[in-house]
């Protein structure tokens, strides 16, 4: 599907933000660990996480739909022996979080993916997952992976880079292994897994950069998803550079391994109120109210790149609205996201005007600058390109043609709907 963008003459009214895509997954996942029966409230219902919800079911769980976004889990017969075949669709998520929970399972399984998440790297989790023991066939680590579950040792693994996905992986192994497990990462990553894991009565703890976990049997309860920060984002980006917008955005997680945008956008200049905090199922909440504001150039670099990892492309998009030099620095993961984050995003926004520049780790944007528009732009299979791009399109001067828009249903189908209703 295509979808032509013009010029916005303001946004304002409120939203309610889609459900946390990572907390999302977790959800779905450590019901199915519990061997009870859970609900949970308000589940996105994105392509990425319906991936993770066929899977639990195809590992024996009972998914049943008591409301939109609302379901009930039922793991009483999950994860019998036997050999199963996993389709994690699109989801990195979903492919890194259940290498971890299957090799410390009697099981055999066979991960596999969509094109995009084939050429995705895997050696980040199969090499401390082998440490602990486990069995993996795998081409050149690049799904399909084939798991011949086991029983695991603990170890104690620091991770080469800031990653989510990899330390859950290996709590996720250690939760199922006698021992101790600990992990230690350059930089704190997001640590929805930890908060989910103690809610749920694991034996974890954290402090700073390390989690250390011991094998323990998770206790069902009903969870609630917040709001997603992440699909907030183009929200939050649009209503600061569209002029003449006022907008609040509700029930946005407020974790702090995930606010790094709002750190950035306050730091250059942004009008942002956070309105209403309050906690919910171990994990922060808050509406936002952001208006139309006068942006200066920022550096972004080193320990808040894990924290906003997500939102770089569309904060490219708010430093071309920005007054200076905005430098992008340490984000060479961005290249292994649903497409390679940096040399996509530079080439697609120079096509409509944005003065920015590709560099190993990064990206420089010169800013301010008026956008033309007036051109055809791909979004190489990835979501997050295809609202940020739709986002640059709001304040071009003539319309923006965004190729295969429908792979925003990766993570917020809602889009398009949610964001005409403010215009
Ligand atoms: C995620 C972690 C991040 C993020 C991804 C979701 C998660 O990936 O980019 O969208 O849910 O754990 P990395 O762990 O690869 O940085």
């Amino acid at each position: 599907m295509n979808i032509t963008v013009s010029k916005s003459k303001g946004l304002t009214g409120s939203v309610v933000i889609p459900p946390d895509k990572s907390i999302s997954h977790r959800s779905a996942m450590f019901s199915a660990l519990t061997g009870g029966v859970c609900e949970v409230r308000n589940f996105s219902t994105g392509a990425d996480c319906i991936s993770t919800l066929n899977i639990i079911k195809t590992l024996g769980c009972d998914v049943e739909f008591l409301a939109e976004k609302h379901i009930r889990i039922d793991s009483r017969n999950a994860f019998k022996k036997g050999r199963y075949k996993l389709d994690c669709g699109n989801s990195g998520t979903s492919m890194r979080l259940f290498s971890g929970i299957l090799a410390s399972r009697e099981i055999e399984s066979t991960l596999f993916g969509d094109e995009s998440l084939s050429k995705r790297p895997m050696k980040r989790v199969i090499l401390p997952l082998e440490l602990m023991g486990a069995k993996f066939k795998h081409n050149d680590y690049k799904a399909p992976l084939i798991i011949q579950g086991a029983e695991l040792f603990p170890i104690d693994y620091k991770t080469p880079i800031a990653s989510a996905q990899v330390k859950s992986c290996i709590l996720l192994a250690g939760l199922n292994t006698i021992g101790e497990t600990k992990v230690t990462e350059p930089y704190v990553s997001r640590d929805h897994t930890e908060r989910m894991l103690k809610y749920l009565d694991a034996d974890i703890v954290t402090e700073n950069n390390v989690t250390k976990i011991k094998k323990s049997k998770l206790t069902p309860k009903n969870i609630t998803v917040c709001g997603d920060i992440s699909s907030a984002a183009f929200f939050m980006v649009a209503a600061a550079i569209v002029p003449d917008s006022d907008i609040v955005i509700k029930n946005v997680g407020l974790n702090q391994t995930r606010t790094g945008i709002i750190d950035v956008m306050q730091q250059m200049g942004a009008d942002i109120q956070i309105l209403d905090k309050r906690t919910e199922c171990n994990e922060e909440t808050g509406d936002l109210r952001i208006r139309t504001s006068n942006l200066k150039a920022v550096n972004i670099e080193g320990s808040i790149i894990p924290r906003l990892i997500d939102e770089l492309p569309v904060i490219a998009v708010l430093a071309s609205q920005a007054s200076g030099t905005t430098v992008v620095k340490d984000a060479q993961d961005l290249r292994n996201k649903e497409s390679d984050r940096i040399k996509c995003l530079v080439s697609e926004l120079q096509k409509i005007g944005v003065q920015i520049e590709e560099t190993p780790d990064g990206f420089i944007i010169e800013g301010k600058t008026n956008l033309k528009g007036d051109a055809e732009v791909e979004c190489y299979h990835d979501h997050r390109l295809a609202m940020s791009l739709y986002v640059a399109g709001l304040i071009c001067n003539k319309p923006v043609c965004i190729k295969e828009f429908q792979w925003v249903d990766i993570s917020f189908p809602e889009f398009l709907q949610l964001i005409e209703s403010l215009a």
